[in-house]
C-alpha cells in the first residue's frame, strides 16, 4: 500500500506549537534541529513566549536560546555543558542537571522532567512509513515518549540506522523539510603526548575487550594504535571515524560480545561526513536508547569490557574532576561513571581514564587537591587505571599513601616534587618510607 504524502510546514509554521511555560527537548550532537533553533528564536524575539524551559544533551551548532538576549523568554538547562554553550552557562545564563547520561532517558519516562515539545531531526521515510533518528538517540526517543507535540524535521543527510533509531511516520506531529548537511567535527591527527598516552592504553587493551571511548583526541589516539588487537568490540556512548578503519580490517568485529555479538552499539555519533555515511544503512551498527547503552549491569555482562575516559584534574588519592574547572562548569558528567562502574564489574574489564599529565599551559593535570568548587564525576572508590604520556598506574585496593606515590610517577616530572611535597603535608614523615 502507497503511504499517504507527507505534509509539510515552514520552521515558523511548526514553532507555532510551542506554548509559554513549555518544556522542550532537542535533539543532540549532530543532529542539533538548526533551522527549529533559528525559527524557534525569531519567535522567542516577537514578544510572544515567556519562561520557555530548554533541554538537551551536547548539540552542535549555534545555540542562540542560552544567552542574555532571552532571558525570560527561554532558560535552557542542558545535561551536558558542550563548547556551544559554556560560556552562557558559565555567565548563569544558562544551567546544567547534573545527571548520568545513562539516566538522562529516565528524568522523561519517571517524569521528573516534563517534555512539552520533542524537536528531532529524521532521514526520509522508506516504504513502509519508518524514519530514523540517525545519528542520536539518546535521551531523544524517551522526550518523543512523552512530548505532547513531535516535530521532525525531515532531513536526507541524516543517516538511516537501524536499532531502537527507527520510528514510525505516526509518532510525529509536525513535519519540516530541510537539507542542510548535519554538523561535522574533524579531530586533529594524535601529537606526540596523546600518541604516547594511545601506546600506555593500547597495552592495557586485551584481545577480545569491548571497548568504549568517550570522546575527543584521546580516543582517537587509542584507536590508532589498536591495528594489532584481534576480536574487539563495541558498546560505548558514542563513537567516531576512528573505528571505521578498524572494523573494515576486522580488528573490531564484535565476536566475544555476549550483548549485541557481532554488532558496534552507541547511542549518538559525532564525527566527519564519512562518519555519517559509513552508518548509512549499515547493519552492524546498532543505536540504542541511552538507557541501554549506558546501563552498567547490561554494560558488565560483556567479557572485558574496558571504558576509556579523560579528566580534568585527579587528586592524589583518585578523585577525578571531569566536568568543571574550579567553579567553571566545564562539560558534564556524561557516561564515565556509567561505563567505569560497568567496566570495572566485567569479567576482566577495566576502567581507564586516561589524560595529558599536563594542560597546554602546563599546569599539572595531578594535583595535591583539587580545585575550590571542582566536582568529582568519579570518585576514588571507583576509580582503577589512570594513565598518562608517562605510564600507566591502577589505584584499584591501593591505600592513599600508595595512591599518591603512583600518581605523582605518572605526573609530569616538573611537578612531580611538588606532589610528592604535598603527599608529606598530607600523609605525615611516613609518607616517605613507603616503597619508592
Ligand atoms: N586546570 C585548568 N585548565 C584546565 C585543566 C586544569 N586542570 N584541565 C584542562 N584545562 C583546560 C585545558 O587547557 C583546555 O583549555 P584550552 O582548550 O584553552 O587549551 C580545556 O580545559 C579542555 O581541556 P582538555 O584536556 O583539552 O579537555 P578534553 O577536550 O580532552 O576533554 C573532558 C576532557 C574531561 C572535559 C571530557 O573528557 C569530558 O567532558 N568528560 C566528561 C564526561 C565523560 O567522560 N563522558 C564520557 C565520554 S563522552
Amino acid at each position: 500500500m502507497a503511504l499517504k504524502p507527507i505534509k509539510t510546514v515552514t520552521p515558523d509554521e511548526a514553532i507555532k506549537a510551542v506554548r509559554s511555560g513549555d518544556h522542550l527537548h532537542l535533539s543532540s550532537v549532530a543532529t542539533s534541529p538548526q533551522c527549529l533553533v533559528h525559527a524557534l528564536c525569531r519567535r522567542g524575539r516577537t514578544g510572544e513566549l515567556a519562561d520557555v524551559h530548554i533541554h538537551h544533551l551536547h548539540t552542535e551548532g549555534p545555540a542562540p536560546y542560552a544567552g542574555p538576549e532571552f532571558e525570560g523568554v527561554f532558560q535552557l538547562d542542558s545535561f551536558f555543558v558542550g563548547p556551544n554553550v559554556r560560556a552562557q552557562t558559565q555567565r548563569g545564563f544558562a544551567d546544567y542537571i547534573p545527571v548520568f547520561l545513562g539516566e538522562t532517558q529516565k528524568l522523561y519516562r519517571e517524569g521528573y522532567l516534563p517534555c512539552d515539545v520533542a524537536m528531532i531531526q529524521v532521514c526520509p521515510p522508506d516504504d513502509t512509513g519508518l524514519v530514523s533518528l540517525g545519528t542520536s538517540v539518546d535521551a531523544t526517543l524517551a522526550a518523543m515518549e512523552s512530548a505532547r507535540c513531535v516535530i521532525a524535521v525531515i532531513n536526507p543527510h541524516v543517516p538511516r540506522t537501524f536499532g531502537d533509531a527507527l520510528i514510525s511516520l505516526d509518532r510525529i506531529n509536525i513535519f519540516v523539510e530541510d537539507d542542510t548537511p548535519l554538523e561535522t567535527v574533524h579531530f586533529a591527527a594524535p601529537d606526540t603526548v596523546e600518541t604516547a598516552i594511545g601506546r600506555n592504553c593500547a597495552e592495557l587493551i586485551e584481545d577480545g575487550a569491548t571497548l568504549q571511548l568517550g570522546i575527543g583526541a584521546i580516543p582517537n589516539a587509542v584507536l590508532s594504535q589498536l591495528g594489532g588487537h584481534k576480536n574487539l568490540g563495541v558498546h560505548t556512548e558514542m563513537f567516531a571515524d576512528g573505528v571505521i578503519g578498524l572494523e573494515e580490517k576486522g580488528v573490531i568485529n564484535g565476536a566475544k560480545k555476549v550483548i549485541d555479538p557481532g554488532k558496534m552499539v552507541a547511542t549518538f555519533l559525532l564525527g566527519s561526513r564519512q562518519l555519517y555515511d559509513y552508518t548509512h544503512e549499515n547493519r552492524l551498527v546498532l543505536m540504542k536508547d541511552v538507557g541501554y547503552t549506558n546501563d552498567p549491569f547490561l554494560i558488565s555482562q560483556n567479557p572485558r569490557a574496558t571504558a576509556i575516559n579523560s579528566a580534568l584534574q585527579v587528586d592524589l588519592t583518585g578523585q577525578i574532576c571531569a566536568d568543571s574547572i574550579g567553579v567553571k562548569h566545564y562539560s558534564g558528567v556524561g557516561g564515565q561513571v556509567d561505563f567505569f562502574y560497568g567496566a570495572s564489574r566485567s569479567p576482566g574489564g577495566k576502567a581507564i581514564l586516561a589524560m595529558p599529565s599536563v594542560t597546554s599551559q602546563g599546569i599539572s593535570k595531578i594535583v595535591p587537591m583539587l580545585l575550590p568548587g571542582a566536582g568529582v564525576v568519579t570518585t576514588r572508590a571507583h576509580a582503577h587505571w589512570v594513565v598518562t604520556e608517562y605510564g600507566a598506574v591502577n589505584l584499584y585496593g591501593c591505600p592513599l599513601q600508595e595512591r599518591a606515590r603512583l600518581l605523582a610517577g605518572i605526573a609530569h616530572p616538573d611537578h612531580r616534587e611538588a606532589l610528592d611535597r604535598a603527599a608529606f603535608e598530607r600523609f605525615g614523615s611516613h609518607f616517605h618510607f613507603v616503597k619508592k
